[in-house]
Formats: structure tokens, C-alpha cells, sequence
């Protein structure tokens, strides 16, 4: 067993201990594991069944039912773009297929360098803004295809000058 993999079940160690071990907590304790890692890693999961009074099938069965929860790690970037009732009147589905495009992956995939992961999620919150995204916490508003694509542009070109920076 690796270190990392270690350092992960201490995380999902402490959660445990902090919030019991009942079978009414399963929802609570995936969000709790998800914020820690960022995904619901199965090598954690599987943790959780074998120390908990959770079942493997009540794990997966909410795991794969509720859109929040995720099985791979995000990219450094996390493009969430809105498909809220505003937003998708506002042309929401163009500004996904212009991502989708730019970075040669599908929704819900994540670029092969790792960087970017790309999100439909519900509405975010600022509808008078849409089309909304947002990359990590900042927020992107009144969205066009084009101005998606330049904001892409611009975290790329950030990208490749911290990358020879750090070289
Ligand atoms: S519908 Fe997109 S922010 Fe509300």
C-alpha cells in the first residue's frame, strides 16, 4: 500500500470519527469524503463499507444517484457551466459545445494534461448574468460562444507561462 493511499484513508478515518457510523449519515459522509479528495476515490469507499454500518450497495446506490457526487479527480481548472432555466434560454448550450470543442472533451471528461474538467451543473445563483460559468470560484457572465473560447485562451496561455517559469 502506497503512502498516498495512506494519507487518503486517514482522511476518510477522521470524517468517520467525527460523524458516526449510521446508515442515515451515507449522504453527509460521501459530501464530507468529496470535499476532502475532490472525487470519491473507490479505494475510500470501499473504506467506508468495511468501517461503517453502510453497505457497499447503499454506498454505490447513492453515490450514483445523486449528480454531486463524482469517481474521477477534477482537473486543476473546473469549468461549471450552467444549464439553469436563464442560462439555457441564454444560449447555455452553445457555450458547452464551444468548450467541448476547444478542448476536445465531452462534458463531464476532463483534458488528458489534466488541467480542465468540464461541468453541466444546475443554476448557479446569478441568472440576471446568463449564460453563466465559472472557473474554480470566479464567475463568468452574459456569455457568448466566442468570449468562452477567449477566456479558455487566456487560462491556456497562463498555463504555458507558469509552466516555463517553473522550468
Ligand atoms: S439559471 Fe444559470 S445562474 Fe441561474
Amino acid at each position: 500500500m502506497t503512502e498516498t493511499v495512506q494519507m487518503d484513508l486517514g482522511k476518510a478515518e477522521a470524517i468517520l470519527r467525527r460523524n458516526g457510523k449510521g446508515r442515515d449519515l451515507c449522504v453527509k459522509i460521501l459530501q464530507e469524503l468529496q470535499a476532502a479528495y475532490g472525487y470519491l476515490p473507490m479505494a475510500v469507499l470501499e473504506y467506508v463499507a468495511a468501517h461503517t454500518e453502510i453497505s457497499r450497495r447503499q454506498i454505490y446506490g447513492v453515490a450514483t444517484f445523486y449528480d454531486q457526487f463524482r469517481f474521477t479527480p477534477v482537473g486543476k481548472h473546473l469549468i461549471r457551466v450552467c444549464h439553469g432555466t436563464a442560462c439555457h434560454v441564454n444560449g447555455a448550450e452553445g457555450i458547452t459545445e464551444t468548450i467541448e470543442q476547444f478542448l476536445k472533451i465531452k462534458d463531464g471528461e476532463t483534458t488528458k494534461d489534466g488541467l480542465f474538467t468540464l461541468e453541466s451543473v444546475a443554476c448557479l445563483g446569478c441568472c440576471s448574468l446568463s449564460p453563466v460559468m465559472m472557473i474554480g470560484e470566479t464567475v463568468y457572465g452574459r456569455l457568448t460562444p466566442d468570449e468562452a473560447r477567449k477566456i479558455l485562451k487566456q487560462y491556456k496561455v497562463r498555463e504555458k507561462t507558469d509552466r516555463k517559469e517553473a522550468s
